[in-house]
């Protein structure tokens, strides 16, 4: 039987993707790969060697990393054709969050992935620089919003593309 071959390429400010990204890397089966876009710069692994490739960014101001759209862009031909998860992490959740989602990534790469998904972006104070810091204040008091790395989520992601 044939392994399935799979990367989780990620782009992260202070963390919390990057937990994400790891915690999906023990959950997937087959050969898993990890790439931090914020790492690798531009000496990229050759992506038509993954079946399935997961793709996570974080949303800041309504928007997805620039890492990852500029990656989506350079590679959506060929993301067309594999197996597709997607992933990013935000303060909100709901409907909100779902908006944020669907515009985060090329509607004909939500409409084929195995699996499209939010999860709760905690905020790690301690990295946050000084107006960071102040704009997550205001909204998370403004919104009553506690986000925290949650776990059943990111397992039901990687049970759907584990099927
Ligand atoms: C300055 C700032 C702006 C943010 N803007 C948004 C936003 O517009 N929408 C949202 O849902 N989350 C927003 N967040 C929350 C981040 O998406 C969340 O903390 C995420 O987990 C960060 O992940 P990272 O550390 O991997 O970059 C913001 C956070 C900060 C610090």
């Amino acid at each position: 039987m044939k392994i399935n071959n799979t990367i989780i390429v990620y782009a992260s400010r202070h963390g919390t993707t990057a937990e994400y990204a790891k915690k999906l890397m023990k959950l997937l089966d087959g050969n898993v790969d990890l790439c931090s876009l914020d790492e690798r710069g531009k000496s990229m692994p050759d992506m038509s060697f993954y079946d399935t490739i997961v793709i996570g960014g974080s949303i800041h101001y309504g928007k997805n990393s620039k890492l990852i759209v500029s990656f989506v862009k350079n590679n959506i031909d060929l993301l067309i054709t594999r197996r597709l998860g997607l992933f990013v992490t935000s303060y909100y959740d709901g409907e909100r969050a779902l908006q944020q989602l669907s515009s985060a990534y090329p509607k004909e790469l939500l409409n084929r992935a195995v699996v499209a998904d939010f999860f709760d972006g905690e905020l790690l104070y301690q990295k946050l620089n000084f107006f960071e810091k102040i704009v997550a204040k205001v909204v998370l008091k403004a919104e009553e919003l506690d986000p925290i790395i949650e776990k059943l989520k990111v397992i039901e992601f990687a049970e759907k593309l584990n099927q």
